[in-house]
């Protein structure tokens, strides 16, 4: 069984990535390190501290016997914008500290990349694996520079380090904080509270979407699949469903009313400089990706959770 660390453990993606890990390997294989306390629907070993601490961090790699990371910990692109030197510092000297760590103790990390590593030069529809990369957003910048230096750590240090370039996430465990995509999060959150929803980017924006379960599905894949299946070793294309926000604000109000008003803030120039659509056939071919969740299905599941839990 491998002895699992998953930093950004209590965020978006670790929330549910945790649960999953458990699953699958034992509740004792998973360790969590956050910044933030661990909350209490969480029963898991966990280590609290910050990502640039490189002794820390060592410290409970020994500690636990960890052999595989699962390293999450990010600063998202709208939040980046406010602070582009700590967003470097977290994104970047993170990665670097796990990557580091990675050669020392032969540990096999997991790593996403996002849509956010293009920029407004890539091609927008079907957006190639192989393409231009020249992101405008320190985030973006973050992604693009952390695929090559995976890669780099890759080649010449022979690390198993994998990684996905993650569209937009949604889920309702845990709220996203700080992304461009978020508003098609909230957007569930409201139309369950019963409220209107004043949304950050135009009904006409169209982004790549993918629920969280089948996230969570492709992380696990990549990180099995055998050593040979993986050809790639910047970030692998991925993807599931796009839509614009009145497609969403439309599928929504199919279950509940919703009324949505369309305000683009800095947010707007963000998502317009990301890819529409993606063509993710490399993660298809090579370990086997394909999506289980298109639009209707998301939003029949969100719903119904964030039922439950508001
Ligand atoms: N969902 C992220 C964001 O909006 C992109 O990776 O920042």
């Amino acid at each position: 069984m491998p002895k699992i660390l998953v930093t950004g453990a209590f965020g978006q993606i670790g929330s549910e990535l945790i649960p999953a890990l458990q699953a699958k390997h034992g509740a004792n294989n998973v360790v969590a390190f956050d910044m933030a306390v661990k909350p209490n629907s969480f029963d898991v070993a966990t280590e609290q501290g910050s990502i640039v601490d490189l002794g820390k961090l060592k410290e409970i790699i020994v500690k636990h016997n960890i052999d595989t990371v699962y390293h999450l910990v990010s600063i998202l692109s709208a939040k980046g914008e406010r602070d582009p030197n700590l967003t470097w510092q977290v994104n970047m000297d993170g990665l670097r500290n796990i990557l580091n760590l990675a050669v020392e103790y032969k540990l096999k990390v997991f790593w996403p990349s996002s849509i956010a590593a293009f920029g407004p030069t890539t091609p927008r529809d079907l957006t190639p694996q192989h393409t231009v990369l020249e992101p405008t957003t320190i985030y973006g910048i973050t992604k693009m520079v952390g695929e090559a230096l995976c890669h780099y750590y890759y080649l010449k240090f022979g690390v198993d380090v994998r990684s996905m370039r993650f569209p937009g996430l949604i889920s309702w465990k845990t709220e996203p904080g700080g992304g461009t995509t978020d508003y098609a999060v909230a957007m569930f959150y409201e139309a369950v509270k019963g409220s209107d929803y004043t949304c950050f980017v135009h009904k006409d924006t169209i982004l790549p979407m993918m629920y969280m379960d089948d996230a969570i599905r492709a992380m696990i894949m990549l990180m099995d699949a055998p050593v040979e299946k993986i050809a790639i070793r910047t970030s692998y294309n991925l993807t599931a469903i796009s839509f614009s926000a009145e497609e969403l604000a439309i599928e929504i109000n199919k279950h509940l009313p919703l009324a949505v008003k369309y305000e683009p803030d800095f947010r707007q120039r963000i998502a317009d400089s990301w890819p529409q659509s993606i063509d993710d056939s490399a993660a298809r071919a090579d370990w086997g990706w394909h999506h289980e969740f298109d639009l209707q299905k998301m939003a029949t599941v969100m719903i119904e959770k964030l039922k439950e839990k508001l």
